[in-house]
């Protein structure tokens, strides 16, 4: 049922994804752990907030693909053509806040008010294992501390560079990004959307925030106008390719393999791209959209693009 790896032939030989991507994703996960901790200058400790704390870290740790962080790290070598060094602590604040947000979209999305679910990368759901209310706090506490780690004190990230990266990540995440494309999906219930209508919600509520983790990377460099247009053509073809792909998944995998609950959508009687155009014509659609992406970064002027071009292709050739 996977597509075939159709452009996996654009990825040069002699990159290995796994490779590149194994050392980010340590450092990614020893950054989250130290940022999601009660251990923190301002830290807690009252019993309720250590419990608060306790459900961020368990909403966060131990578990994703981490494709947001990669996206960001890998947008970011891009421009800085492989002198990362002078910012590569604003690209690992960027990468973790960008995760951060979308931890806390996970949580509230399995809420029992949304789409109800137990299961969330191979664990119960926050609710499920802390209540409600805790869920609720621990989503928006990992909110608002996406926007601390944006903004440190020690004069570590220019305050230019901190304001830009805030206001990318608060537009993807608000009301024309993620919360808006959440809030059609639950007014969209049991209605055959058109597929421009289907679209947009698809690229706010997942295609926003992963086109933020691009330019977020790129913008802890200094990013010419040609990659800049390029890179946001990149991010919103992988943004919606990535949900179309997700829609896919809920029909095609099973619930271990994707560590959620498979088969909510239709359960739900959500509008997917499988319930609009059925599974083959969007898994071609998906394929158009990495061709897209692919293209556009072969406009952008970039020399070094390669850990973008294979995480695109893994959106789209991904298993779960
Ligand atoms: C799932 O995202 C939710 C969507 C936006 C479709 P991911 O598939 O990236 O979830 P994790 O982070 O790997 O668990
Ligand atoms: C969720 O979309 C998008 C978010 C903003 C979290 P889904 O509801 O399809 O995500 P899954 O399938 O539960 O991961
Ligand atoms: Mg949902
Ligand atoms: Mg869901
Ligand atoms: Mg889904």
């Amino acid at each position: 049922m996977t597509p075939a790896p159709v452009v996996a032939a654009t990825v040069p030989s002699e990159f290995e994804l796994n490779t590149w991507s194994g050392e980010r994703l340590e450092q990614v996960e020893q950054a989250l752990s130290r940022w999601v901790t009660a251990d923190a200058p301002h830290g807690v400790d009252h019993g309720a907030p250590a419990q608060l704390v306790e459900a961020m870290r368990y909403a966060v740790l131990d578990g994703g693909k981490r494709l947001r962080p990669l996206l960001v790290l890998a947008a970011h070598e891009a421009v800085c053509q492989g002198d990362v060094a002078q910012t590569l602590d604003a690209a690992m604040r960027a990468a973790c806040a960008v995760e951060l947000i979308h931890a806390y979209s996970l949580v509230h999305d399995d809420m029992p008010c949304m789409d109800n679910d137990v299961l969330r990368r191979g664990k119960p759901t926050v609710h499920v294992r802390f209540g409600e209310a805790s869920a609720l706090l621990a989503g928006d506490a990992l909110q608002a501390l996406a926007f601390e780690l944006l903004t440190p004190q020690d004069g570590s990230v220019p305050e230019t560079m901190q304001a830009r990266l805030c206001a990318l990540l608060a537009r993807a995440a608000g009301s024309a990004g993620m919360a808006g494309g959440q809030a059609i999906d639950l007014a969209s219930v049991g209605l055959p959307l058109s597929e421009s209508q289907l679209r947009e919600m698809h690229e706010l509520k997942t295609g926003a925030l992963l086109r933020a983790s691009v330019m977020m990377g790129a913008h802890c460099g200094a990013p010419s106008a040609q990659s800049v247009a390029a890179l946001q053509i990149y991010g919103s073809s992988i943004g919606l390719a990535f949900q179309v792909v997700d829609d896919i998944l809920d029909v095609t995998a099973d619930s271990s393999t994707l560590g959620k609950t498979a088969g909510k959508d239709a359960h739900n009687d959500k509008p997917t791209y499988v319930s609009l155009m059925g599974l083959q014509s969007s898994q071609a659609y998906a394929r158009r959209l990495l061709v897209q992406a692919v293209v556009a970064l072969d406009g952008s002027g970039l020399a070094q693009t390669q850990a973008l071009r294979a995480l695109a292709d893994m959106v789209v050739n991904r298993v779960h």
